[in-house]
């Protein structure tokens, strides 16, 4: 029988990304998601607000399944109730333990979360820190999430900072619209540890052979805490040396409303992941210097 890992949410912008990695690497997964995939691979579409799980407990009894990775997500920005958040990202997560609980099954359990669950000032928290504090629905279902999930024995959790290099991506939105020579207003006072895709897939292909006892994984680059005007200056500065790109980019300031949801340091510490995954972590400039 064919060892198969399970994507959820593997039409999504961090979904797409690990998906083509395994095509490229020829290695049997099948996806899942709201939408039907426009690639070809094997795929069960799922609405987790009104899910089935006949065809996902047919393809378990079925496959041998090597791991089960958790991409699918409602929107950082949707300014919904923390039920519906829950609902698709707590409801998501306990349908699959109990397909885990019922096919006995006790490959990998790997859940994604986001840095929003903490606010971490200058330094960041350790994948250990007990000191949550998410301020929207999002971020609150998510931490959910992240519990629901480690009551599963062999379930890992894996955060990340802002994603870069994925479609829409906070960089490529930017650049967009600076391109067009519209301003474009960043927040001089909301920092990040940025993540960049190529580190995700990296942790994800970790996790899923992982054989030590560490539960949670950070994944982020290792730049100082940057605004997003900092990070956007930079870029520009690093890229577009030639452009007017930096007549069009304004320091703005997140209001007190815009932090009472959102925390003004979102900020990953990879230390434990460093020793753990053999993480490298590398600065965001590296990366997009590259491309
Ligand atoms: N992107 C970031 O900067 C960032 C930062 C930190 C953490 N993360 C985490 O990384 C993971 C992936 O994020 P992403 O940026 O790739 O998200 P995304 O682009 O918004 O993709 C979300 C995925 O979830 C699926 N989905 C949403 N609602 C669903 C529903 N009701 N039923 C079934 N599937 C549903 C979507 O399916 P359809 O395409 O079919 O709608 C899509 O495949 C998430 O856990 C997120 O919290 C992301």
């Amino acid at each position: 029988m064919d060892s198969h890992i399970i994507v959820i949410g593997s039409t999504g912008r961090i979904g797409r990304a690990y998906t083509y990695h395994l095509q490229k690497n020829n290695l049997k997964f099948v996806g899942i998601s709201k939408t039907d995939t426009q690639n070809e691979y094997n795929h069960i579409k799922i609405d987790f607000n009104a899910p089935s799980m006949k065809k996902v407990e047919e393809f378990v009894s079925n496959n041998k399944i090597q791991a089960i990775i958790h991409l699918a997500t409602t929107n950082t920005l949707m300014d919904d109730s923390l039920e519906y958040h829950e609902k698709i990202n707590v409801g998501s997560v306990k349908l699959f333990l109990e397909v885990i609980e019922k096919y006995k099954l006790k490959c990998p359990f790997i859940y994604t979360s986001t840095e929003l669950v903490f606010n971490s000032k200058k330094e960041g928290h350790n994948e250990n820190s007990p000191d949550f504090s998410p301020l929207g629905n999002y971020a609150k279902s998510k931490l959910m999430a992240e519990k629901e999930s480690l009551k599963y024995k062999n379930s890992i959790v894996i955060r990340f900072g802002n994603v870069i290099g994925i479609e829409n991506d906070f960089l490529s939105s930017a650049l967009n619209i600076l391109k067009q020579k519209k301003d474009y207003n960043a927040w001089g006072n909301v920092y990040n540890r940025f993540t960049y895709i190529d580190d995700i897939i990296y942790a994800l292909d970790e996790a899923i052979s992982y054989k030590g006892n560490q539960k949670i994984f950070h994944v982020a680059c290792n730049d100082p805490p940057l605004s997003r005007y900092e990070f956007l200056k930079r870029v520009t500065e690093l890229k577009y040396k030639n452009s007017d790109f930096l007549k069009y980019l304004n320091k703005t300031s997140a209001t007190s409303k815009q932090l009472s949801v959102r925390p003004q340091y979102a900020v990953l510490n990879t230390k434990i992941t460093e020793r753990e995954l053999n993480f490298k972590p590398r600065s965001i400039f590296y990366y997009l210097s590259r491309q």
